[in-house]
């Protein structure tokens, strides 16, 4: 069994209401950049706007399919306010979020307050890339996460699975990208790109266009 439980760090989990980790740990001068702080103020009302979207149902079905009833230990990058979480497909005890925006992860952690990790800060402020490379069943970056994270940190991502693992990730196309996103048109394009040449590069991967929208990766099987 891993590390991701309460034994070994039993205060890894208690968050009460409105207590996420603050998002302290920036580089010099970066710490109320608007990378940290964009999703913040639509924190409170983006359940709402996301429960329409019809991607949503995809992702359940793909992650259903791959593990059944047995929970992924999961590693979610960009996880927002925890939708990967509130599909019930995941296990708290094993999952680890990373997410720069407190505001989102204050909703994350009232909704989940077992969930073993919740990493706040970017994708590539984490040192987990080296310590736990292989480590996960399932990695993902849905909701259009992966056009923050950029190609190199898609590649991290991949690397992040353990070899028979999943990765999902759903990008937006740039014209039916939400507005809620907020990314630019070049960070949709190489979100999307990053997922083709990640196809191409790693055997085993499969690459489904779902709709207008979406792109899910699924390694392993
Ligand atoms: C549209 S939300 C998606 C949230 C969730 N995955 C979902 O599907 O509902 C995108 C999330 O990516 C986060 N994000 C932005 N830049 C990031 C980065 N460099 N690394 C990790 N997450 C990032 C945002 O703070 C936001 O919570």
């Amino acid at each position: 069994m891993h590390e991701l439980t309460s034994q070994t760090n039993p205060q890894s989990h208690q968050y009460g209401r409105k207590i996420a980790p603050a998002t302290h740990i920036f580089p010099e001068g970066q710490s109320f950049d608007t990378d940290f702080t964009a999703f913040d103020a639509i924190s409170s009302y983006y359940d709402d706007v996301l429960a329409t979207h019809p991607t949503r149902k995809a992702i359940i079905q793909a992650v259903g399919r791959r593990f059944g009833a047995f929970a992924p230990r999961a590693l979610d990058v960009g996880a927002g306010t925890g939708f990967m979480l509130d599909t019930g497909m995941l296990a708290p005890a094993l999952t680890t979020v990373v997410d720069p925006s407190r505001g989102m992860l204050n909703h994350l952690v009232v909704k989940h307050p077992k969930t073993a990790r919740v990493l706040p800060g970017r994708w590539d402020q984490q040192t987990l890339h080296g310590t736990e490379r292989g480590g996960f069943d399932l990695v993902s970056a849905v909701g259009g996460a992966p056009a923050f994270v950029g190609y190199e940190g898609l590649r991290e991502l991949r690397e992040m699975a353990k070899s028979g693992g999943m990765l999902l990730l759903e990008n937006f196309l740039p014209d039916d990208a939400p507005a809620y996103l907020g990314a630019d048109r070049s960070q949709l394009i190489e979100g999307l790109n990053g997922a083709r040449v990640l196809k191409n590069e790693f055997r085993g991967l499969e690459l489904v266009i779902e709709g207008r929208s979406l792109i899910i990766i699924n390694g392993g099987n």
